[in-house]
């Protein structure tokens, strides 16, 4: 997708309380006020077959979902999505901005679970020519002792309720991912909105700039 016709391909990640959302949204804004056309969208979900294998993902039941069924399902979702709606906006020039993508799978699942980091880039690896490959990655890093007091007066869900020593392994797995990856930027997540707001712009940027000089 490195054909500058095509729109860019910005993913979002982090673990839960790290400020995804608002900072998604926020860039959002931000190109649009560039004049960039850009889609929003949120892993897993957002097509009707996505919603509800999400549906299936989050609630919490005495049934244990099995953490591979849980890594298949998070990627048929996935799927769905990419085909339905990141795949066709790329090709239209859209911009995308995708709260959460494989690097999820990778540190939840493959780090979080312990089914293996590996094991889940094969998997996405065998996505084929369905693996849209982000431009940039935007990493929320927090301390997963602070997520319990930016997730107040809220239900929580399947993940949300699993304890601490699983954040702090996702955290790793993301740290570690971006260490080898510069496609992956990470920004610290504890500062307040407007520095964090400030460096995604510095982010955005650069990748403008490459849009127009290409
Ligand atoms: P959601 O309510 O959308 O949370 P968030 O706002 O933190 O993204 O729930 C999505 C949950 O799914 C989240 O806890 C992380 C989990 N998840 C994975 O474990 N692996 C993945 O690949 C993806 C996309 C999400």
């Amino acid at each position: 997708m490195s054909n500058k016709e095509y729109g860019r391909f910005i993913t979002f990640e982090g673990i839960e309380g790290s400020g995804k959302s608002t900072n998604i949204a926020w860039a959002q804004e931000y190109l649009r006020g560039q004049d960039i056309e850009v889609l929003l969208t949120h892993e897993p979900g957002r097509t009707r077959i996505g919603e509800e294998l999400r549906t299936v993902l989050l609630r919490t039941r005495d049934d244990r979902l099995m953490p591979m069924t849980e890594l298949f399902l998070i990627f048929a979702s996935r799927m769905q999505l990419l085909e339905e709606v990141i795949i066709p906006a790329l090709r239209r020039g859209t911009w995308v901005l995708c709260d959460r993508y494989v690097d999820s799978s990778i540190a939840y699942q493959g780090g979080g679970r312990e089914l293996g980091v590996e094991r889940v880039e094969k998997l996405v690896q065998a996505m084929g020519e369905l693996y849209a490959k982000p431009d940039l990655t935007v990493l929320l890093d927090l301390p997963p002792n602070m997520i319990l007091d930016r997730l107040t007066n809220r239900t929580l869900d399947r993940f949300e309720s699993e304890e601490q020593s699983f954040f702090e392994r996702i955290r790793r797995t993301y740290l570690d991912l971006a260490r080898n990856d510069p496609r992956i930027r990470v920004v610290d997540a504890t500062r307040p909105l407007e520095s964090v707001q400030d460096e995604i712009a510095g982010l955005l940027n650069a990748l403008l700039n490459e849009s127009i000089d290409g």
